[in-house]
């Protein structure tokens, strides 16, 4: 069976989504569970975008190092310089160049020409090929573009040192019985087509992203570029997973193998939501939480008489959890360090015991601890970490006769123990308010949702939200039995993300 390598651009992309910032250290644990999971690529950044975006690429490109790292250029010779400047250290280092080739963009944004355009993109393939071996170029909006003009600009990069040239479906235009025709003409129009790779990188406005991608695949491509949930520019790029289990459930069709740890899908998937603050919508494909759920009372009699009448996958493929083990206010460490192991979390000492006592005061409120409020828990273990202002204590006071009032008390990260109240319109109010007397950084909240992570009365409550400061947007989320200490938690979160980007300018 012939691989695909999978180039994932979660980090890339996917952080391109508007409100999915990630700070240093989640992108270089989010690089490590892409390296667990088994990605043959990573797209970690755009180096000449910003400096947070130059530091990550150097930081994942040295400690991680089993993945290809890929750092993104534009046709322009200090872009590719600062790619190569971030990703030198890496064991395997990838630069991945792109120019736009359609039309449309050369008209109304590039004001260039083709012949341009043509010479632009091989200069730049060059000026990385002196750098390193291992260069992708990408013609932007290639899917609108004459694929005549596509031929040539990748024969043309192919010729200048291109060892991958991937076809970007940047606007998410084009349909699976088109580009089976665009891929398909580049392997008959294109003579040099058999020293590069040719890869695709397909966007989800019209929901076509991981049907394009396959019919690629069934043409001969052999790269597919991704992400974790399918995040991304706009309606988001093809999703890693989809792609991932399609090729492997329908290996009787594609005949086709990948790298990837399928076991590893479901942390890595719940990780990339955490970190980003993206929830996964209850009937998204294989990550989503009712993707192996059976409701209908004739599903649920095929299951019991024979899985394969209504299962077309094993959940435990993609690692997701079987929970037989229900602990509670009894249940001790090991049990806990167990639990958590099988969830795929393996925790220092020290974390560990942050961890457990955690568990004990929520089995305190909560008769049966289940396996998403340890992942809820461990998450919020995870964003205490590296904060700038560290939420001590909020108190409430609210009522249908009364004014909403909070008093909330931070502590900072050199110690100092901050204390102020405000009256609001509500409790989130008040405590938006009070928060915002001691932080002081003007910001506009553009979101604010509420779920509950598990059935009952005692569930946790988990908060989402975003808050708009300088044109940016910035996620928080905060995990809680009280629903008003979880919103807390949710805007200290996104001030500290804020704090940490302000910080870096
Ligand atoms: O969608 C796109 O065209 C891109 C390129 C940079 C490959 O993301
Ligand atoms: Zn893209």
């Amino acid at each position: 069976m012939e691989r695909v390598i999978i180039f994932d651009t979660t980090l890339r992309d996917g952080e391109q989504a508007p409100g999915a910032t990630l700070n240093l250290d989640e992108k270089l644990e989010i690089a490590r569970q892409l390296e667990k999971l088994g990605v043959d690529v990573i797209e970690a950044g755009f180096p000449i975008a910003s400096s947070g975006d130059f530091e990550a690429v150097c930081l994942i490109a040295k400690e991680v190092r089993k993945p290809i790292i890929c750092a993104l250029a534009h046709a322009n010779a200090e872009a590719v310089d600062r790619a190569w400047e971030a990703i030198k250290e890496a064991k395997r280092a990838r630069i991945h160049v792109f120019l736009s080739s359609s039309d449309i963009h050369l008209t109304y944004q590039l004001k260039m020409g083709q012949a341009e355009i043509l010479e632009l993109a091989c200069e730049m393939v060059a000026r990385a090929k002196k750098c390193l071996e291992d260069v992708e170029f990408s013609p932007m909006d290639a899917t609108r573009t004459t694929p005549q003009f596509i031929y040539q600009i990748i024969e043309a990069v192919i010729e200048a040192g291109a060892t991958t040239v991937n076809i970007p479906d940047t606007v998410g235009y084009t349909t699976p019985e088109e580009f089976s025709r665009l891929i398909r003409g580049i392997f008959e129009h294109v003579p040099n087509i058999h020293k590069a790779v040719v890869s695709v990188h397909c966007h989800d406005d019209l929901g076509l992203a991981v049907a394009n991608s396959l019919t690629a695949l069934a043409c001969g491509a052999r790269q597919v570029e991704c992400t974790i949930n399918g995040i991304g520019e706009r309606a988001g790029n093809a999703s890693l997973e989809e792609i991932v289990m399609a090729l492997r459930t329908r290996k009787d069709s594609f005949d086709l193998t990948t790298s990837i740890d399928t076991a590893q899908i479901y942390k890595t998937s719940r990780l990339v939501s955490e970190l980003t603050g993206f929830s996964i919508p209850p009937n998204k494909a294989i990550v989503g939480a009712n993707a192996f759920r059976h409701e209908a009372g004739i599903h649920q009699d095929g299951i019991i008489k024979e899985p394969i009448t209504y299962e077309i996958m094993d959940a435990r493929s993609i690692g997701l959890p079987s929970s037989a083990l229900v602990l509670g206010k009894h249940s001790g460490r090991h049990a806990l360090k167990a639990r958590l192991e099988e969830l795929g979390y393996t925790l220092s000492e020290e974390d560990l015991d942050r961890a457990f006592s955690a568990f004990k005061a929520l089995a305190d409120k909560k008769k049966e601890v289940t396996d998403r409020d340890l992942e809820s828990l461990v998450a919020e273990e995870m964003r205490t970490i590296s904060e700038a202002y560290h939420l001590e204590q909020v108190q409430v006071s609210c009522g249908d006769r009364s004014v909403p009032t909070a008093a909330v008390r931070l502590i900072t990260s050199d110690g100092e123990v901050l204390a102020d109240a405000a009256l609001g319109t509500g409790p989130v109010d008040a405590v938006y308010r009070a928060i915002n007397r001691l932080v002081g950084v003007p910001n506009v909240l553009t979101e604010f949702s509420v779920k509950a992570i598990t059935e009952g009365i005692d569930a946790i409550g988990e908060v989402t939200i975003r808050i708009e400061s300088e044109g940016r947007v910035y996620t928080g989320r905060g995990a809680a039995t009280d629903i008003i200490v979880a919103s807390a938690k949710a805007y200290m979160n996104a001030l500290n993300r804020l704090l940490a980007v302000k910080g870096k300018e």
